[in-house]
């Protein structure tokens, strides 16, 4: 199972991969959250990342990249993965059909829909866990104890990207930069769009089916 998501900002990417890799006993390969590690470790990457991400805008292809070709080197990538945030321009999209090719017995592409007014609302209610990572929404989903993760007790924060003006420079950058990546995989059949509103496990429903149809 090689199987990408693509979606806008707070579309529900990382809630849903995160299921469906541990579903699927796959590891789930988040190039968001490798770069918030890499910010929060201090690294030289971090350092490159944490001003682009602040503003909303794509870090460059070449670093995102290098990045990728790493991680799928590893060998709990042999048997399959999720991508999550990966690839969100034209030039990624090409690179990884160099490694990992793009017929349809090679990847699953599955574009969640949300409109951009639910993006928002979505966005700036949502909280995340600085140390597991685990996503929290403060209306539908919150922690059980105020500002703490339920799995791992760290502290709950929100992420320094998810201020309005930076969700919008996000999304416009989804409409420029990624959609032309969704039309790419729909050139080959590989695209499946699913519906991302609704509860969260209803959109897993769907996820499945589409995975099984
Ligand atoms: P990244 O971390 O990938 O952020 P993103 O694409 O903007 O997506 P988000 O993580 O914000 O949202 P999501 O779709 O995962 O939604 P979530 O499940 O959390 O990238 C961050 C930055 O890193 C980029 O801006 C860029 O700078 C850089 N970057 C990363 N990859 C790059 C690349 N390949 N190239 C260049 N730059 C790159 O859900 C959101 C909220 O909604 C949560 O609160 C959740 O609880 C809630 N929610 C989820 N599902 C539902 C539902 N069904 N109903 C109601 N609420 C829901």
């Amino acid at each position: 199972m090689k199987i990408i998501f693509i979606g806008p900002p707070g579309s529900g990417k990382g809630t849903q991969a995160k299921r469906l890799a541990s579903h699927f006993a796959i590891p789930h390969i988040s190039t968001g959250d490798m770069l918030r590690e890499a910010v929060s470790e201090g690294t030289e990457l971090g350092r490159q990342a944490a001003p682009i991400m602040a503003s909303g805008a794509l870090v460059s292809d070449d670093l995102m990249i290098g990045i990728i070709n790493d991680r799928l080197a590893k060998g709990d990538a042999a048997k399959g993965f999720i991508l999550d945030g990966f690839p969100r321009t034209l030039v990624q999209a090409e690179k990884l059909d160099g490694l990992v090719g793009n017929g349809k017995e090679a990847l699953r592409v599955l574009q969640l829909l949300v409109p951009d007014d639910a993006i928002v609302r979505r966005i700036t209610m949502r909280r995340t866990c600085a140390q597991c990572g685990a996503i929290y929404h403060l209306e539908n989903n919150p922690p059980a104890n105020d500002s703490v993760c339920d799995r791992c007790g760290a502290e709950v924060i929100a992420r320094a990207d998810d201020t309005e003006e930076a969700v919008r420079r996000r999304l416009e950058a989804f409409h420029r930069q990624t959609l032309p990546v969704a039309t790419y995989y729909r050139s080959k059949s590989v695209l499946r769009e699913v519906d991302g509103i609704g509860p969260v496990d209803e959109v897993f429903e769907r996820i499945e089916q589409s995975l099984t149809s």
